[in-house]
């Protein structure tokens, strides 16, 4: 699917911005960690706005936090994507620690229904926890934990999974515990990077520019799902 029509159904209020339902009048898939575009459709000179799927519904999707406060349910909304590089789950892995420093697990939230699907394990480490962890309604098989407890997830996850602003990067390393250098990830792990993405690489206007150990690359097209050892300083 490129581009289609679509409808607001319904809206909430969420920690980190709105959440919604809209209705799409396209099948498609989507894969965790891939985004849309979203506009008005009264306004298409607008920048769009990024949009997450948190997890597929009838005819549409419900998004992660991320809708803007003024748009109403009903509004007629114009949707490119999916877009970008989502999540690679490997298969074989059974114990996952998810974390979103922000206390916001929704962009996670398909991949965490990816994980118990495949019979994992799932923990997830969050920010701001005691504020966030009843907000969002999460499977009863997920063990939710401090951020804090992130570093311990290294000793035992076969995966690795983050959702961060890319405001918030340089901070990972910390957030991992990891002291850099010739210090070797002992997981795998992959970081969806959330950013500005208002071109989504047709203007290459570098808006979502980052650093990574390969050199700089666009979140728009080259993610906004990185390899965890590109983003941070360890061994290769
Ligand atoms: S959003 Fe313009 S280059 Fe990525």
């Amino acid at each position: 699917m490129d581009a289609c029509n679509a409808q607001l159904i319904e809206i909430w209020q969420a920690p980190e911005g709105n959440g919604g339902r809209i209705r799409v009048d396209h099948p498609f898939d989507i894969v965790p960690g891939q985004y849309m575009l979203v506009r008005r459709a009264s306004d298409l000179s607008s920048l769009p706005v990024v949009v997450f799927p948190s997890s597929k519904a009838d005819n549409g999707l419900i998004t992660a936090s991320s809708l803007p406060v003024d748009w109403t349910p009903g509004e007629q909304l114009s949707l490119r994507g999916p877009l970008g590089h989502g999540f690679r789950l490997p298969a074989s892995a059974r114990f996952l620690g998810m974390a979103a420093p922000n206390g916001d697990p929704s962009r996670l939230m398909p991949l965490i229904d990816a994980g118990i699907r495949q019979g994992a394990a799932v923990s997830l480490f969050l920010g701001k926890l005691n504020e966030r962890a009843s907000f969002f309604p999460l499977p009863a098989a997920v063990e939710v934990q401090p951020l804090s407890a992130l570093p311990e997830a290294l000793v035992w996850a076969d995966f690795l999974a983050v959702d961060i602003s890319l405001r918030s990067l340089s901070s990972l390393g910390e957030l991992l515990g990891l002291k850099g250098g010739d210090q070797k990830l002992p997981c795998l792990g992959q970081v969806l990077v959330r950013t500005d993405m208002p071109c989504a690489g047709i203007a290459d206007c570098g808006v979502c520019a980052l650093k990574t150990r390969s050199g700089w690359r666009l979140a728009c097209k080259d993610g906004p799902v990185f390899d965890l050892e590109e983003l941070i300083d360890v061994a290769g």
